[in-house]
Protein backbone atom coordinates (compact mmCIF):
# COMPACT_ATOMS: atom_id res chain seq x y z
CA UNK A 1 0.00 0.00 0.00
CA UNK A 2 1.75 3.28 -0.96
CA UNK A 3 1.01 6.64 0.07
CA UNK A 4 -2.41 8.36 -1.67
CA UNK A 5 -2.02 10.77 -4.17
CA UNK A 6 -4.24 13.85 -3.20
CA UNK A 7 -3.93 16.99 -4.87
CA UNK A 8 -4.10 19.51 -2.05
CA UNK A 9 -5.51 22.24 -3.71
CA UNK A 10 -8.33 20.48 -4.71
CA UNK A 11 -9.67 19.54 -1.42
CA UNK A 12 -12.50 21.70 0.31
CA UNK A 13 -10.38 22.71 3.04
CA UNK A 14 -7.74 24.28 0.84
CA UNK A 15 -10.34 25.93 -1.21
CA UNK A 16 -11.69 27.19 2.20
CA UNK A 17 -8.25 28.50 3.44
CA UNK A 18 -7.75 30.60 0.19
CA UNK A 19 -11.36 32.43 0.93
CA UNK A 20 -10.17 32.65 4.24
CA UNK A 21 -6.59 33.86 3.50
CA UNK A 22 -8.62 36.74 2.23
CA UNK A 23 -10.07 37.43 5.31
CA UNK A 24 -7.52 37.37 7.84
CA UNK A 25 -4.34 38.51 5.69
CA UNK A 26 -4.56 42.01 6.96
CA UNK A 27 -5.15 41.20 10.31
CA UNK A 28 -2.78 42.40 12.87
CA UNK A 29 -1.27 39.99 15.44
CA UNK A 30 -1.10 41.46 18.40
CA UNK A 31 -4.47 42.52 17.68
CA UNK A 32 -5.75 38.74 17.82
CA UNK A 33 -4.15 38.50 21.28
CA UNK A 34 -7.09 40.90 22.48
CA UNK A 35 -8.92 37.37 22.85
CA UNK A 36 -8.08 35.58 26.34
CA UNK A 37 -5.89 32.87 26.63
CA UNK A 38 -4.65 33.03 23.16
CA UNK A 39 -0.72 32.64 24.64
CA UNK A 40 -1.68 29.31 26.47
CA UNK A 41 -4.44 28.27 23.48
CA UNK A 42 -1.84 28.38 20.60
CA UNK A 43 0.93 26.88 22.73
CA UNK A 44 1.94 23.00 23.37
CA UNK A 45 4.24 22.38 26.62
CA UNK A 46 5.31 18.40 26.27
CA UNK A 47 7.91 17.21 28.61
CA UNK A 48 10.75 20.09 28.21
CA UNK A 49 9.78 21.31 25.35
CA UNK A 50 7.45 24.38 25.13
CA UNK A 51 6.07 25.51 22.12
CA UNK A 52 4.28 28.56 21.52
CA UNK A 53 2.91 29.71 17.93
CA UNK A 54 0.50 31.88 19.04
CA UNK A 55 2.77 34.85 17.51
CA UNK A 56 1.66 34.11 14.17
CA UNK A 57 -1.13 35.27 11.45
CA UNK A 58 -3.35 32.85 12.27
CA UNK A 59 -6.70 32.54 14.31
CA UNK A 60 -8.42 29.56 15.78
CA UNK A 61 -10.78 29.29 12.09
CA UNK A 62 -7.09 29.07 10.26
CA UNK A 63 -6.15 26.22 12.54
CA UNK A 64 -9.16 24.90 12.50
CA UNK A 65 -9.30 24.61 8.34
CA UNK A 66 -5.32 23.44 8.40
CA UNK A 67 -6.24 20.29 10.45
CA UNK A 68 -9.00 19.87 8.26
CA UNK A 69 -6.68 19.86 5.24
CA UNK A 70 -4.53 17.29 6.90
CA UNK A 71 -7.19 15.19 7.25
CA UNK A 72 -8.19 15.55 3.96
CA UNK A 73 -4.75 14.58 3.04
CA UNK A 74 -5.07 11.18 4.49
CA UNK A 75 -1.90 11.96 6.92
CA UNK A 76 -3.01 10.20 9.73
CA UNK A 77 -2.75 6.87 7.93
CA UNK A 78 0.53 8.15 5.90
CA UNK A 79 2.42 8.11 9.33
CA UNK A 80 0.85 4.85 10.13
CA UNK A 81 2.65 4.14 6.68
CA UNK A 82 5.83 5.32 7.30
CA UNK A 83 6.14 3.91 10.70
CA UNK A 84 5.28 0.79 9.72
CA UNK A 85 7.59 -0.03 6.63
CA UNK A 86 5.68 0.75 4.17
CA UNK A 87 7.61 1.35 0.93
CA UNK A 88 6.35 4.89 0.83
CA UNK A 89 9.54 5.90 -0.81
CA UNK A 90 8.24 4.75 -3.77
CA UNK A 91 11.06 6.39 -6.71
CA UNK A 92 13.21 4.29 -4.71
CA UNK A 93 10.86 1.06 -3.88
CA UNK A 94 12.16 2.03 -0.09
CA UNK A 95 10.62 2.30 3.12
CA UNK A 96 11.34 5.05 5.12
CA UNK A 97 12.63 3.62 8.88
CA UNK A 98 15.08 6.31 10.49
CA UNK A 99 12.76 5.56 13.55
CA UNK A 100 12.86 2.03 13.25
CA UNK A 101 16.84 2.64 14.75
CA UNK A 102 16.14 4.53 17.43
CA UNK A 103 13.37 2.74 18.91
CA UNK A 104 13.46 0.96 22.03
CA UNK A 105 13.67 -2.59 20.58
CA UNK A 106 10.79 -3.73 22.08
CA UNK A 107 8.39 -3.46 18.87
CA UNK A 108 7.99 -4.76 15.58
CA UNK A 109 8.83 -3.67 12.64
CA UNK A 110 8.39 -5.39 9.67
CA UNK A 111 10.64 -4.56 6.10
CA UNK A 112 9.76 -7.99 3.28
CA UNK A 113 8.38 -10.08 5.79
CA UNK A 114 10.95 -9.53 7.79
CA UNK A 115 11.09 -8.44 11.67
CA UNK A 116 14.10 -5.61 11.24
CA UNK A 117 14.43 -4.90 15.28
CA UNK A 118 17.17 -7.68 16.08
CA UNK A 119 19.52 -6.37 13.81
CA UNK A 120 18.80 -3.11 14.86
CA UNK A 121 19.72 -3.92 17.93
CA UNK A 122 23.03 -6.42 16.76
CA UNK A 123 24.44 -3.19 15.31
CA UNK A 124 23.57 -0.97 18.26
CA UNK A 125 25.09 -3.20 20.25
CA UNK A 126 28.41 -3.15 17.60
CA UNK A 127 28.64 0.40 18.03
CA UNK A 128 28.26 0.61 21.53
CA UNK A 129 31.02 -1.63 22.61
CA UNK A 130 33.18 -0.62 19.79
CA UNK A 131 32.90 3.03 21.25
CA UNK A 132 33.70 2.06 24.73
CA UNK A 133 36.95 -0.21 23.96
CA UNK A 134 37.83 3.20 21.73
CA UNK A 135 37.51 5.58 24.51
CA UNK A 136 38.75 2.86 27.04
CA UNK A 137 42.14 2.85 25.32
CA UNK A 138 41.36 -1.00 24.67
CA UNK A 139 41.48 -0.67 20.96
CA UNK A 140 44.52 1.02 19.98
CA UNK A 141 45.95 1.81 16.52
CA UNK A 142 49.21 -0.24 14.96
CA UNK A 143 51.65 1.04 16.66
CA UNK A 144 49.84 -0.09 20.16
CA UNK A 145 49.27 3.95 20.96
CA UNK A 146 45.73 4.45 22.29
CA UNK A 147 43.30 6.83 19.91
CA UNK A 148 43.49 10.85 20.30
CA UNK A 149 41.84 11.81 17.59
CA UNK A 150 38.90 10.55 15.42
CA UNK A 151 38.01 11.91 12.23
CA UNK A 152 34.93 11.20 9.91
CA UNK A 153 35.18 11.07 6.51
CA UNK A 154 31.75 12.06 4.36
CA UNK A 155 29.31 14.43 2.71
CA UNK A 156 25.81 15.75 2.88
CA UNK A 157 24.12 13.02 5.20
CA UNK A 158 26.95 11.58 5.83
CA UNK A 159 28.59 14.15 7.57
CA UNK A 160 25.81 16.90 7.94
CA UNK A 161 23.85 15.15 10.97
CA UNK A 162 27.00 14.15 12.53
CA UNK A 163 29.10 17.31 12.76
CA UNK A 164 25.94 19.14 14.21
CA UNK A 165 25.20 16.81 16.72
CA UNK A 166 29.00 16.45 17.86
CA UNK A 167 29.02 19.84 17.73
CA UNK A 168 26.44 21.15 19.69
CA UNK A 169 27.07 18.40 22.34
CA UNK A 170 30.34 19.25 22.78
CA UNK A 171 30.12 19.90 26.52
CA UNK A 172 29.15 16.23 26.71
CA UNK A 173 32.24 15.37 24.75
CA UNK A 174 34.45 12.15 25.33
CA UNK A 175 38.44 11.96 25.68
CA UNK A 176 38.58 12.00 21.41
CA UNK A 177 38.92 15.08 19.80
CA UNK A 178 36.74 15.16 16.32
CA UNK A 179 37.18 16.33 13.30
CA UNK A 180 34.92 15.88 9.84
CA UNK A 181 36.43 16.09 6.23
CA UNK A 182 33.98 16.48 3.83
CA UNK A 183 34.51 18.74 0.72
CA UNK A 184 36.37 17.25 -2.11
CA UNK A 185 38.47 20.43 -1.82
CA UNK A 186 42.20 18.61 -1.22
CA UNK A 187 42.97 22.13 0.41
CA UNK A 188 40.24 20.71 3.16
CA UNK A 189 41.43 17.36 3.65
CA UNK A 190 45.34 18.53 3.47
CA UNK A 191 44.50 21.27 6.30
CA UNK A 192 42.90 18.58 8.94
CA UNK A 193 45.72 16.08 8.44
CA UNK A 194 48.47 18.83 9.31
CA UNK A 195 46.57 18.91 12.90
CA UNK A 196 47.02 15.38 13.02
CA UNK A 197 49.17 12.64 14.68
CA UNK A 198 49.08 9.40 12.40
CA UNK A 199 49.55 6.88 15.33
CA UNK A 200 46.85 8.18 17.35
CA UNK A 201 44.18 8.44 14.63
CA UNK A 202 41.16 6.66 13.51
CA UNK A 203 39.21 7.60 10.40
CA UNK A 204 35.66 6.81 9.47
CA UNK A 205 34.47 6.63 6.07
CA UNK A 206 31.08 6.97 6.29
CA UNK A 207 28.86 6.32 2.73
CA UNK A 208 25.61 4.54 2.37
CA UNK A 209 26.71 3.65 -1.19
CA UNK A 210 30.71 3.78 -1.26
CA UNK A 211 30.58 5.83 -4.12
CA UNK A 212 30.75 9.47 -3.80
CA UNK A 213 33.45 11.11 -5.26
CA UNK A 214 34.10 13.36 -2.11
CA UNK A 215 34.29 10.78 0.32
CA UNK A 216 36.29 7.63 -1.91
CA UNK A 217 38.78 10.96 -3.01
CA UNK A 218 39.18 12.03 0.74
CA UNK A 219 39.20 8.31 2.01
CA UNK A 220 41.88 7.57 -0.42
CA UNK A 221 44.26 10.65 0.15
CA UNK A 222 43.98 9.98 3.83
CA UNK A 223 45.04 6.62 3.19
CA UNK A 224 48.01 7.35 1.01
CA UNK A 225 48.70 9.50 3.70
CA UNK A 226 48.39 7.05 6.34
CA UNK A 227 50.63 4.39 4.40
CA UNK A 228 53.49 6.95 4.07
CA UNK A 229 53.87 7.43 7.47
CA UNK A 230 52.48 3.52 8.70
CA UNK A 231 53.32 1.82 6.24
CA UNK A 232 50.54 -0.41 4.45
CA UNK A 233 49.39 -2.78 7.31
CA UNK A 234 48.38 0.08 9.29
CA UNK A 235 45.03 0.86 7.11
CA UNK A 236 44.06 -2.60 9.01
CA UNK A 237 43.60 -0.75 12.54
CA UNK A 238 43.75 2.77 11.22
CA UNK A 239 40.08 3.03 9.13
CA UNK A 240 36.68 1.70 10.02
CA UNK A 241 33.90 2.19 7.27
CA UNK A 242 30.16 2.78 7.91
CA UNK A 243 28.29 1.98 4.24
CA UNK A 244 25.31 -0.26 2.78
CA UNK A 245 28.17 -1.70 0.27
CA UNK A 246 30.21 -4.67 1.14
CA UNK A 247 32.07 -5.31 -1.09
CA UNK A 248 33.86 -2.06 -1.70
CA UNK A 249 34.69 -1.73 1.83
CA UNK A 250 36.59 -5.41 1.93
CA UNK A 251 38.10 -4.16 -1.32
CA UNK A 252 39.96 -0.63 0.75
CA UNK A 253 41.27 -3.14 3.74
CA UNK A 254 38.70 -2.41 6.09
CA UNK A 255 39.11 -5.05 9.74
CA UNK A 256 35.54 -6.71 9.77
CA UNK A 257 35.41 -5.82 13.27
CA UNK A 258 35.53 -2.10 12.36
CA UNK A 259 32.90 -2.39 9.54
CA UNK A 260 29.35 -0.93 10.55
CA UNK A 261 26.49 -1.68 8.08
CA UNK A 262 23.87 0.96 6.88
CA UNK A 263 20.48 -0.56 5.58
CA UNK A 264 18.96 0.82 2.77
CA UNK A 265 15.79 2.19 4.11
CA UNK A 266 17.41 4.82 6.40
CA UNK A 267 17.60 8.01 4.03
CA UNK A 268 21.35 9.47 4.09
CA UNK A 269 20.09 13.00 5.74
CA UNK A 270 17.78 11.09 8.31
CA UNK A 271 20.53 8.50 9.23
CA UNK A 272 22.45 10.41 11.82
CA UNK A 273 20.47 7.67 14.40
CA UNK A 274 21.95 4.89 12.82
CA UNK A 275 25.78 3.40 12.39
CA UNK A 276 26.10 6.72 10.56
CA UNK A 277 26.45 8.29 13.85
CA UNK A 278 29.44 6.03 15.03
CA UNK A 279 31.40 9.87 15.41
CA UNK A 280 28.98 11.32 17.70
CA UNK A 281 28.66 8.26 19.41
CA UNK A 282 32.55 8.07 19.92
CA UNK A 283 32.50 11.99 20.76
CA UNK A 284 30.15 11.85 23.38
CA UNK A 285 30.07 8.69 24.30
CA UNK A 286 27.67 5.37 24.48
CA UNK A 287 25.68 6.38 26.90
CA UNK A 288 25.01 10.00 25.89
CA UNK A 289 24.51 8.54 22.12
CA UNK A 290 21.62 5.92 23.74
CA UNK A 291 19.95 9.31 25.58
CA UNK A 292 19.63 11.29 22.08
CA UNK A 293 18.33 8.19 20.37
CA UNK A 294 15.67 8.04 23.58
CA UNK A 295 15.11 11.84 23.06
CA UNK A 296 14.41 11.20 19.38
CA UNK A 297 12.18 8.30 20.01
CA UNK A 298 10.26 10.42 22.82
CA UNK A 299 9.62 12.62 19.81
CA UNK A 300 8.38 9.76 17.50
CA UNK A 301 5.51 8.55 20.05
CA UNK A 302 4.80 12.03 20.54
CA UNK A 303 4.27 12.42 16.53
CA UNK A 304 2.25 9.11 16.35
CA UNK A 305 -0.19 8.76 19.26
CA UNK A 306 -1.06 13.21 19.82
CA UNK A 307 -3.92 14.35 18.07
CA UNK A 308 -3.27 16.98 15.28
CA UNK A 309 -4.29 20.24 17.00
CA UNK A 310 -1.51 19.05 20.19
CA UNK A 311 1.35 17.46 18.09
CA UNK A 312 3.96 19.70 17.50
CA UNK A 313 5.70 18.47 14.17
CA UNK A 314 2.14 18.71 12.81
CA UNK A 315 1.33 21.88 13.86
CA UNK A 316 4.34 23.53 13.19
CA UNK A 317 4.44 21.75 9.20
CA UNK A 318 0.85 23.47 8.87
CA UNK A 319 1.43 26.89 9.79
CA UNK A 320 4.66 26.86 7.24
CA UNK A 321 2.24 25.56 4.41
CA UNK A 322 -0.14 28.52 5.60
CA UNK A 323 2.88 31.04 4.77
CA UNK A 324 4.58 29.06 1.94
CA UNK A 325 1.21 28.23 -0.09
CA UNK A 326 -1.32 31.57 0.96
CA UNK A 327 1.02 34.10 1.94
CA UNK A 328 4.36 33.36 -0.39
CA UNK A 329 6.77 33.92 2.16
CA UNK A 330 9.05 31.84 -0.24
CA UNK A 331 12.12 31.37 3.33
CA UNK A 332 11.75 30.30 6.50
CA UNK A 333 14.61 31.32 8.90
CA UNK A 334 15.65 29.00 12.02
CA UNK A 335 17.24 31.43 14.80
CA UNK A 336 18.59 28.90 17.91
CA UNK A 337 19.77 31.21 20.58
CA UNK A 338 22.89 29.06 21.81
CA UNK A 339 26.31 29.19 20.02
CA UNK A 340 26.75 25.70 19.91
CA UNK A 341 23.55 24.61 17.47
CA UNK A 342 25.63 27.02 15.14
CA UNK A 343 25.40 24.19 12.53
CA UNK A 344 21.94 23.15 12.90
CA UNK A 345 20.36 25.16 10.24
CA UNK A 346 23.06 23.92 7.67
CA UNK A 347 22.02 20.11 8.88
CA UNK A 348 18.29 21.27 8.28
CA UNK A 349 19.06 23.01 4.77
CA UNK A 350 19.95 19.34 3.52
CA UNK A 351 17.38 17.79 5.71
CA UNK A 352 14.23 19.92 4.28
CA UNK A 353 15.59 21.34 1.06
CA UNK A 354 16.77 17.92 -0.49
CA UNK A 355 13.46 16.12 0.55
CA UNK A 356 10.83 18.59 -0.31
CA UNK A 357 12.78 20.60 -3.18
CA UNK A 358 10.29 18.84 -5.71
CA UNK A 359 8.48 19.92 -8.05
CA UNK A 360 6.73 17.14 -9.27
CA UNK A 361 3.50 15.32 -7.43
CA UNK A 362 3.06 11.98 -6.40
CA UNK A 363 0.92 10.88 -9.96
CA UNK A 364 4.29 12.01 -11.85
CA UNK A 365 2.61 15.51 -12.69
CA UNK A 366 4.29 18.77 -12.02
CA UNK A 367 2.74 20.42 -8.80
CA UNK A 368 0.75 23.76 -9.75
CA UNK A 369 1.51 25.14 -6.34
CA UNK A 370 4.89 25.97 -3.93
CA UNK A 371 6.70 23.23 -2.26
CA UNK A 372 9.55 23.31 -0.35
CA UNK A 373 10.24 26.13 1.87
CA UNK A 374 14.16 27.60 1.44
CA UNK A 375 15.87 27.42 5.12
CA UNK A 376 18.33 29.63 6.17
CA UNK A 377 19.62 31.26 10.09
CA UNK A 378 21.97 31.49 12.14
CA UNK A 379 22.70 31.75 16.22
CA UNK A 380 21.27 34.39 17.92
CA UNK A 381 22.24 36.89 19.26
CA UNK A 382 24.71 36.84 15.96
CA UNK A 383 22.19 36.60 13.87
CA UNK A 384 20.80 40.16 15.34
CA UNK A 385 24.02 41.87 13.80
CA UNK A 386 23.92 40.05 10.71
CA UNK A 387 20.73 39.91 8.37
CA UNK A 388 18.14 40.53 11.01
CA UNK A 389 17.15 44.45 9.83
CA UNK A 390 15.70 42.74 6.62
CA UNK A 391 13.35 40.20 9.06
CA UNK A 392 12.77 43.46 10.56
CA UNK A 393 12.35 46.30 8.13
CA UNK A 394 12.52 44.66 4.55
CA UNK A 395 9.66 43.81 1.94
CA UNK A 396 10.12 40.32 2.12
CA UNK A 397 7.91 38.32 5.08
CA UNK A 398 9.97 35.59 6.76
CA UNK A 399 8.90 33.44 9.15
CA UNK A 400 11.16 32.12 11.80
CA UNK A 401 11.65 29.88 14.50
CA UNK A 402 13.63 31.10 17.44
CA UNK A 403 14.98 28.07 19.45
CA UNK A 404 16.17 28.56 23.01
CA UNK A 405 16.95 27.28 26.21
CA UNK A 406 15.68 27.50 29.83
CA UNK A 407 19.10 26.41 31.33
CA UNK A 408 22.36 27.05 30.43
CA UNK A 409 25.30 24.62 30.33
CA UNK A 410 27.32 26.04 33.25
CA UNK A 411 26.92 26.68 36.40
CA UNK A 412 29.04 30.05 36.14
CA UNK A 413 27.24 31.35 33.27
CA UNK A 414 26.17 34.50 34.25
CA UNK A 415 24.82 35.78 30.59
CA UNK A 416 22.10 33.97 30.08
CA UNK A 417 19.50 36.40 31.37
CA UNK A 418 20.91 38.38 28.55
CA UNK A 419 21.26 36.02 26.03
CA UNK A 420 17.10 35.12 26.62
CA UNK A 421 16.66 38.74 27.08
CA UNK A 422 17.32 39.38 23.12
CA UNK A 423 15.83 35.96 22.77
CA UNK A 424 12.11 37.39 23.83
CA UNK A 425 12.63 40.71 22.57
CA UNK A 426 13.48 39.94 19.37
CA UNK A 427 9.65 37.84 18.67
CA UNK A 428 7.67 40.28 20.71
CA UNK A 429 9.66 43.55 18.60
CA UNK A 430 8.64 41.50 15.37
CA UNK A 431 4.97 41.04 16.10
CA UNK A 432 5.16 44.65 18.28
CA UNK A 433 6.72 46.68 15.63
CA UNK A 434 6.84 50.53 16.63
CA UNK A 435 4.11 52.72 15.23
CA UNK A 436 4.66 56.08 13.99
CA UNK A 437 3.66 58.19 16.84
CA UNK A 438 6.01 55.67 19.34
CA UNK A 439 9.18 56.87 17.11
CA UNK A 440 8.02 60.10 16.84
CA UNK A 441 7.76 60.31 20.75
CA UNK A 442 11.45 59.23 20.56
CA UNK A 443 12.44 61.43 18.18
CA UNK A 444 10.94 64.80 20.33
CA UNK A 445 14.64 66.02 20.75
CA UNK A 446 16.09 65.25 17.14
CA UNK A 447 15.93 68.13 14.85
CA UNK A 448 14.65 65.89 11.81
CA UNK A 449 11.86 64.04 12.99
CA UNK A 450 10.43 64.43 9.56
CA UNK A 451 13.48 62.88 7.97
CA UNK A 452 13.93 60.16 10.36
CA UNK A 453 10.77 59.18 11.16
CA UNK A 454 9.04 57.12 8.46
CA UNK A 455 13.18 55.06 8.73
CA UNK A 456 12.59 54.40 12.57
CA UNK A 457 9.15 52.89 12.31
CA UNK A 458 8.61 49.17 12.37
CA UNK A 459 5.56 47.50 10.38
CA UNK A 460 5.53 44.44 13.05
CA UNK A 461 3.05 41.62 12.57
CA UNK A 462 6.34 39.31 11.68
CA UNK A 463 5.84 36.20 12.88
CA UNK A 464 7.58 33.45 14.80
CA UNK A 465 7.60 30.36 16.68
CA UNK A 466 9.29 30.25 20.19
CA UNK A 467 10.51 26.69 21.40
CA UNK A 468 11.61 27.09 24.18
CA UNK A 469 13.48 23.79 25.78
CA UNK A 470 14.84 23.21 29.51
CA UNK A 471 18.34 22.62 28.45
CA UNK A 472 20.73 21.67 25.82
CA UNK A 473 21.46 17.99 26.48
CA UNK A 474 21.77 14.24 24.07
CA UNK A 475 17.93 13.97 25.02
CA UNK A 476 16.48 17.30 23.92
CA UNK A 477 18.47 18.08 21.30
CA UNK A 478 17.38 13.97 20.07
CA UNK A 479 13.75 15.48 20.21
CA UNK A 480 14.50 18.77 18.92
CA UNK A 481 15.77 16.87 15.61
CA UNK A 482 13.27 14.37 15.41
CA UNK A 483 10.66 17.17 15.57
CA UNK A 484 12.28 18.92 12.04
CA UNK A 485 12.07 15.49 10.68
CA UNK A 486 8.12 14.78 11.12
CA UNK A 487 7.81 18.55 9.92
CA UNK A 488 9.30 17.49 6.34
CA UNK A 489 7.23 14.43 6.68
CA UNK A 490 3.86 16.31 7.02
CA UNK A 491 4.70 18.97 4.61
CA UNK A 492 6.03 16.35 2.11
CA UNK A 493 2.18 14.63 2.46
CA UNK A 494 0.08 17.51 2.07
CA UNK A 495 1.87 18.66 -0.84
CA UNK A 496 1.72 15.16 -2.44
CA UNK A 497 5.59 14.91 -3.29
CA UNK A 498 7.96 12.12 -2.16
CA UNK A 499 10.16 13.54 0.05
CA UNK A 500 12.61 10.63 0.76
CA UNK A 501 14.55 10.50 -2.74
CA UNK A 502 16.64 12.80 -4.27
CA UNK A 503 17.23 13.01 -8.17
CA UNK A 504 17.93 16.57 -8.63
CA UNK A 505 21.69 16.02 -7.31
CA UNK A 506 22.28 13.27 -9.84
CA UNK A 507 22.68 15.62 -13.09
CA UNK A 508 25.61 17.85 -11.52
CA UNK A 509 27.35 14.83 -10.33
CA UNK A 510 27.26 13.13 -14.16
CA UNK A 511 28.41 16.33 -15.58
CA UNK A 512 31.28 16.55 -13.19
CA UNK A 513 32.42 13.62 -13.96
CA UNK A 514 32.51 13.82 -17.33
CA UNK A 515 34.23 17.19 -17.10
CA UNK A 516 36.94 15.72 -14.47
CA UNK A 517 37.79 13.70 -17.75
CA UNK A 518 37.96 16.42 -20.06
CA UNK A 519 39.93 18.75 -18.28
CA UNK A 520 42.43 15.74 -16.94
CA UNK A 521 42.84 14.68 -20.61
CA UNK A 522 42.95 18.47 -21.58
CA UNK A 523 40.24 17.44 -24.08
CA UNK A 524 37.35 20.05 -24.23
CA UNK A 525 34.35 18.35 -25.72
CA UNK A 526 31.05 20.20 -26.36
CA UNK A 527 29.69 22.92 -24.43
CA UNK A 528 27.65 26.04 -24.44
CA UNK A 529 30.00 28.70 -25.09
CA UNK A 530 30.74 30.11 -21.48
CA UNK A 531 31.24 26.82 -20.21
CA UNK A 532 33.50 26.08 -22.94
CA UNK A 533 35.80 29.84 -22.13
CA UNK A 534 35.78 29.37 -18.90
CA UNK A 535 37.83 25.96 -18.99
CA UNK A 536 39.75 27.27 -21.32
CA UNK A 537 40.77 30.00 -19.35
CA UNK A 538 41.31 27.58 -15.98
CA UNK A 539 43.57 24.62 -18.21
CA UNK A 540 45.34 27.79 -20.09
CA UNK A 541 46.81 28.17 -16.31
O1 LIG B 1 23.84 14.88 -1.97
C1 LIG B 1 23.29 13.71 -2.42
C2 LIG B 1 23.52 12.56 -1.50
O2 LIG B 1 23.06 11.43 -2.16
C3 LIG B 1 22.85 12.74 -0.15
O3 LIG B 1 21.53 12.41 -0.12
C4 LIG B 1 23.71 11.90 0.73
O4 LIG B 1 23.51 12.23 2.06
C5 LIG B 1 25.08 12.25 0.21
O5 LIG B 1 24.90 12.37 -1.19
C6 LIG B 1 26.18 11.27 0.53
O6 LIG B 1 25.95 9.99 0.02
P1 LIG B 1 26.75 8.73 0.53
O7 LIG B 1 26.48 8.55 1.99
O8 LIG B 1 26.25 7.58 -0.29
O9 LIG B 1 28.21 8.98 0.31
Amino acid sequence: MSLKNINPTKTSSWKSLESHFNEIKDLEIKDLFKKNNRATDLSISWGKFTVDFSKNRINEKTLHLLINLAKECDLENSIKKQFEGEKINKTENRAVLHTAVRANGKEKIFVDDKNIVPSIIESRTKMKNFTDDLISGKIKGSTNKKFTDIVNIGIGGSDLGPVMIVDALKYYKSRLNPHFVSNVDGDHVLEVLNKLNPETTLFIIVSKTFKTQETLSNANTIKKWLISKLGKKSVYSHFAAVSTNTKEIENFGINKEYFFSMNEWVGGRFSLWSSVGLSISLSIGSDNFESLLNGANQMDKHFKSSSIEKNIPIVLALISIWYNNFFKCETEAIIPYSQNLNRLPAYLQQAIMESNGKSIDRNGDKTSYQTGNIVWGGTGTNSQHAFFQLIHQGTKLIPCDFIGFTNPLYKENNQHNKLMSNFFAQTEALMMGKSASEAEKELSHNNNIKGLLPHKVFEGNRPSNTILIEKLNPETLGSLVAMYEHKIFVQGILWNIYSYDQWGVELGKELASKLLQEVENKDIKAHDDSTISLLKKYLDN
